[in-house]
């Protein structure tokens, strides 16, 4: 397995491998992996023949107030997890690799970014697609996996890939959740016993509004409300929003039709949780 820090050699590299004929997959992660990112490297590792897997925090997509200092770190850790997947390169460049002195340029994905969690994450989405496509640039993958815990990240980045017409497919990968259902994420790392208890009550909200939307219920606004209802009942955790979109353009939807994400955000003390299912078409395949 490589390791790289400089976009040069990275670059070098995954060229000769597209030379070669061979298929990259790149699974882009700011690190501190779990089971979630382990289901991206074996999804990218079961269609192409290299994967590479980025690690950087990527200080663009915080916000002035968020955890960038915190976010939990573990080099060693992810090192031996990438290596007992059989990953080709890890790309672990520095912020000053990535945005060198005289940095000026800007991405957005207007819409998208501004609704769910863009409203109390303004620039959040922008650091994302920025980071992103140059990562692609710097990869050059065939296909790039993300998981859907991260849904409105995805849906961002597959409308920047449409509208740029970049040369690579998204790949979107189901959800990985702890036994008791808790949606995987990095930032689990800073609940406390309590907190991690009550941080439950999201996945929890969730099930009863996709329960009652398996049973028929179509109007948005009431699996909205069974999922505040539900987060209401536990005393460590405030909903952020609980929102019905389409899958489309994310806007709201007030009567389930066509493909609809149903999304929420808690906060459970100071860590801010999100978590989502989707709604297929009624009849469709799902
Ligand atoms: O989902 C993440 O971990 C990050 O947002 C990503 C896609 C690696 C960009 O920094």
């Amino acid at each position: 397995m490589d390791i790289l820090t400089s976009v040069a050699p990275t670059q070098s590299l995954t060229a000769s491998w597209r030379r070669e004929g061979l298929r990259v997959g790149f699974v882009p992660t700011m690190g501190y992996l779990h089971a979630g990112h382990e289901s991206l490297i074996r999804a990218a590792a079961a269609e192409n023949d290299r994967v590479v897997v980025s690690i950087f925090v990527n200080p663009t997509q915080f916000g002035p107030n968020e955890d960038l200092e915190a976010y939990p770190r573990d080099w060693e850790r992810d090192r031996g997890i990438c290596r007992s997947l059989g990953v080709s390169l890890i790309f672990a460049p520095d912020a000053g690799e990535m945005y060198p002195g005289g940095f000026a340029t800007k991405v957005g994905v207007r819409g998208l970014s501004e609704v769910l969690c863009g409203r109390s994450r303004p620039i959040h989405f922008d650091g994302v697609c920025l980071v992103c496509l140059k990562l692609f640039n710097v990869v050059g993958p065939d296909a790039a996996y993300f998981g859907l815990k991260d849904a409105q990240q995805y849906f961002v980045l597959a409308r920047m890939v449409k509208d740029l017409n970049l040369n690579l497919t998204l790949r979107p990968c189901p959800i990985v959740r702890e036994p008791d259902g808790l949606a995987m994420s990095s930032r689990n790392a800073y609940l406390s016993g309590p907190e991690r208890k009550a941080a439950l009550i999201l996945s929890s909200a969730l099930n009863k509004a996709r329960e009652a939307a398996e049973g028929g219920e179509r109007e948005a606004s009431r699996l909205t409300g069974l999922v505040s209802e539900v987060v209401a009942t536990e005393p460590l955790a405030r909903l952020e929003y609980a929102q019905a979109v389409s899958t489309d353009d994310l806007s709201e939807v007030s009567e389930i039709s066509g493909e609809v994400l149903v999304a929420a955000a808690v906060w459970v003390g100071k860590t801010r949780l999100i978590d989502n299912f989707i709604l297929p078409p009624v009849g469709g395949a799902g």
